[in-house]
């Protein structure tokens, strides 16, 4: 006995060949978003409308900025933060005028150009705190959509050059290679990359504030 099998996709397209089953149907709905898993800009192409769908997309990236690797870097104040909760820097030390630390407690004299494997002290070329105006920590999405566009607080730089440090900055790259005993970022840092990328081609519109005094 003959048994005829029709793969699903065979039944939405109008010739069937060998090559039917290997088309891969566009994504109907954006996948929940799961601890642990960065959605990918192209699961976002079901938002229709570009201004929703660019808000969406930098949603998503904040999810990494202010995961504890991003934001225990970029402080509202003067201490950095450290571990997954984002506690205070122990031992205490304070930014300096450079962000990296005060003459007797430079970030360097712990902190390498590399993780520290035994002392379990994490480094990177160039350790430092980000400077206040491009904190992260207390701040919502909308806020830190709105800074990063802002020249007057990103460092000067343009969106073409915000996507250059997404990819290739030494201290952005530490946040998937954090050492022994620390939770890389989320997705990774070509994916992270990819979604402001996406966010800016879709206008780089930034999500609403969510409380009336947000978007400062
Ligand atoms: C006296 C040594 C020392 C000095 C000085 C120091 N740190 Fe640290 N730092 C550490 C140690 C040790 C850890 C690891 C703590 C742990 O995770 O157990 C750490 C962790 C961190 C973390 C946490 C990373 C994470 O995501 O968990 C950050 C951020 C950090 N330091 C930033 C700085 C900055 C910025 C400076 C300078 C302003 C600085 N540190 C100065 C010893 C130091
Ligand atoms: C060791 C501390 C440290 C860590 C960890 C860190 N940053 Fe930063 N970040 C900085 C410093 C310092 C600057 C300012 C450097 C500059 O402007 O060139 C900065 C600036 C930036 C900027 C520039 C624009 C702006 O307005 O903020 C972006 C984007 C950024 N970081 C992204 C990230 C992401 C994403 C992560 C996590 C994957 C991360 N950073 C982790 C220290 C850190």
């Amino acid at each position: 006995m003959r048994v005829l099998f029709i793969p699903a996709a065979c039944m939405l397209v109008f010739a069937c060949g060998p090559s039917a089953t290997t088309v891969s149907m566009p994504p109907k709905f954006l996948p929940e978003a799961a601890p642990g898993v960065l959605r990918a800009p192209g699961d976002f192409s079901v938002i229709a409308d570009k201004s929703d769908r660019s808000r969406a997309l930098f949603v998503e990236a904040s999810r990494v900025l202010l995961g504890p690797r991003c934001a225990n870097c970029h402080p509202n104040d003067d201490s950095p933060r450290q571990g997954e909760f984002s506690t205070l820097h122990d031992p205490p030390v304070t930014r300096g005028p450079e962000g990296t630390g005060v003459v007797a407690m430079q970030c360097s004299s712990c902190h390498q150009g590399e993780n520290a494997k035994l002392a379990h002290v994490p480094g990177a070329p160039g350790w430092r705190l980000a400077p206040k105006s491009m904190a992260w920590i207390g701040k919502s999405p909308a806020d830190i959509c709105e800074q990063l566009k802002d020249p007057a607080r990103n460092g000067g730089r343009t969106l073409a050059q915000l996507v250059e440090h997404f990819e290739h900055d030494a201290l952005v790259a530490w946040g998937w290679a954090p050492g022994e005993g620390r939770a890389a970022s989320l997705g990774s840092q070509a994916q992270l990359a990819a979604l402001v990328s996406a966010w800016i081609e879709a206008g780089a519109v930034c999500p609403t504030p969510v409380s009336p005094e947000g978007a400062k």
